[in-house]
């Protein structure tokens, strides 16, 4: 059987700092830095509720992370600045390597998903909006199991949900907390690692293959 891709969505394939122009205009100069910490404190909070069995859709785990980070940051929005940015979240662009880096491993012959803690009506909208939607055979969320990565759980919906077993299925991701979970599940895990800056956990576990472009991943992963 063809091997199967899980793409992790929300900064592998789309750019979770892409709102950083839009926040300069409300938070002004720290903008990159309030982003920074929204998307730590979106990934917390679905952490601390998968741990604690207590479900909200991601979308509430953004929400709620963009208001704590605001008061964090001493810097309240209006409610039409919070309502523009919370709509234009759901829209966020793709990084500039995805469209080609899918298109390849396609033609391939891989067998691509999205795999994500985002709904699938909120993935479909992110990927209708980047236009690479055609390109994936489905997505799947951690929100049919309501849960979160990294829960074994949701690796195990994925493989249901896919028809693909553990030794067959390949996670591709730019979060290392996902990366590990995918491991840890018995599957093969390709970290996308854009940034020199970025840095994988000291858990005595490595990504299967590294790569700094999803447009070298086909050659990386070739049976
Ligand atoms: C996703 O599941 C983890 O946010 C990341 O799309």
């Amino acid at each position: 059987m063809a091997v199967t891709l899980a793409f992790d969505v929300y900064g592998t394939l789309i750019d979770t700092h892409g709102l950083v122009a839009m926040l300069k205009g409300m938070v002004g100069d720290r903008a990159a830095e309030f982003s920074r910490t929204w998307r730590e404190r979106q990934l917390e909070y679905a952490f601390r509720r998968a741990l604690m069995q207590n479900y909200v859709p991601f979308s509430v785990c953004t929400a709620q992370a963009l208001d704590h980070t605001c008061t964090l940051y001493k810097t309240p929005l209006r409610p039409d600045q919070r309502t523009a940015l919370l709509d234009a979240y759901r829209t966020l662009p793709a990084f500039p390597d995805v469209a080609d880096g899918l298109a390849r491993l396609r033609a391939a012959g891989f067998r691509l998903y999205a795999f994500s803690n985002g709904t699938k009506a909120a993935v479909r909208t992110l990927l209708d909006a980047a236009g690479i939607a055609d390109l994936f055979l489905g997505v799947i969320s951690t929100d049919d199991v309501r849960s979160f990565k990294p829960d074994p759980a949701v690796y195990s919906h994925f493989l249901g949900a896919a028809g693909a077993t553990d030794a067959e299925t390949w996670l591709v991701s730019s979060n290392p907390f996902d990366v590990i979970g995918a491991l840890s599940a018995g599957w093969r895990a390709a970290w996308v690692r854009r940034s020199s800056e970025a840095l994988f956990d000291p858990w005595g576990l490595a990504p299967t293959v590294t790569v700094t472009d999803l447009r070298d991943l086909a050659a990386a992963i070739a049976p």
